[in-house]
């Protein structure tokens, strides 16, 4: 999620969950290939597994695009479908390329030729006055044809005019059927919901109903640890529901490191401010640090001071 799911965000969510696949903001081809923009790939060694998501809609571009992430060692490299801010409009991608299923298979066939890791699409189930149940299913025949084995569908439409991106992900209604009619008309493609889910339990009931995987967005932001905590072991199957706090204690070395190389404490303590959602003590450990981290000199101390507001000790 741009501006949200950053470098720094994805090593908090991984401490959160060893096995989640996390995904970068998108990247623009035109960044990287044209703008040489190559810091935008950076990444740690730790949050694998990891998906490079791209925008764009020309094959050449985004086939050396994918090159550049296959190389920066992404596990995955997923091509935007779904984004509908004008600013991406007006580069003829995101959810756009909804109306162009032949330019995407193109797309994901140059990509797919460049690179070792599978190439997946995230899009939405149709954008303005397109009919879902006409064009959803041609579409995904349409990257499936080309290589695509994994796609991830966000359960609503884009309206291209007229509502702001925020709108465009709460006003046009989900649809969830559809997602799962699309399993059931294409078994062999690894198909992942999104769209409006908060909690493990709606999770869990899209992959009893057949699902592959579920995507969570805003929520995961918002409340990283009723998402991801007990994730490995609900859902994977695998590991302990990790410990915000711990997870906090674990985040300092990180954060002495990261500051060492020039990052800003804000920088990264703005993504745990929801680590506490819903818990004793949530709301004064987010005042400590909204109030705290931007301002000259602080560093973990403050992130101490702030977990002890809810442990009442510190870490
Ligand atoms: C701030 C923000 C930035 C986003 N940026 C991206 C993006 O870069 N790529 C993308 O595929 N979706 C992006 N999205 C959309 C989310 O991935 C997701 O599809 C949408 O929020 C619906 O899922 P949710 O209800 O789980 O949040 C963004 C959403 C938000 C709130």
């Amino acid at each position: 999620m741009m501006d949200w799911t950053d470098r720094h965000c994805r090593y908090l969510h991984r401490l959160l969950s060893q096995e989640a696949l996390l995904y970068t903001e998108m990247v623009t081809a035109p960044a990287l290939v044209r703008g040489g923009a190559l810091h935008l790939l950076d990444h740690s060694v730790e949050e694998h597994p990891v998906a490079l998501q791209l925008g764009g809609s020309d094959p050449a571009e985004l086939a050396e695009a994918a090159r550049l992430g296959g190389q920066a060692g992404y596990d995955e490299i997923n091509l935007n479908c779904g984004c509908p801010s004008d600013r991406v409009q007006s580069g003829a991608f995101g959810a756009v390329l909804m109306k162009s299923p032949d330019l995407v298979a193109e797309c994901v066939a140059a990509m797919q030729a460049k690179v070792d890791v599978e190439v997946t699409v995230k899009c939405r189930i149709g954008v303005d006055d397109q009919d879902p149940q006409e064009v959803l299913p041609g579409f995904i025949a349409a990257i499936a044809a080309a290589g695509c084995k994994r796609v991830t569908i966000h359960a609503r439409k884009a309206w291209l005019k007229g509502l702001s991106p925020k709108e465009n992900r709460d006003i046009p209604p989900l649809d969830y059927d559809i997602v799962h009619q699309m399993k059931a008309e294409f078994p062999a493609l690894h198909i992942s919901i999104n769209g409006g889910i908060t909690s493990l339990d709606q999770v869990v009931e899209h992959l009893d109903r057949g699902l592959d995987g579920v995507m969570v967005g805003r929520a995961a932001y918002h409340q990283p640890s009723d998402i991801l905590c007990a994730a490995d072991r609900r859902i994977y199957g695998t590991g302990e529901v990790s410990d915000p706090v711990e997870v906090v204690a674990q985040m300092l070395g990180y954060i002495d490191d990261e500051m060492a190389k020039g990052a800003r404490l804000h920088q990264i303590t703005r993504h745990m401010l929801g680590l506490f959602a819903g818990r004793p003590g949530a709301r004064n450990w987010r005042r400590v640090l909204s109030e705290g981290a931007s301002r000259p000199g602080a560093g973990t101390e403050l992130v101490e001071a702030a977990l002890q507001q809810v442990t009442g000790q510190a870490a």
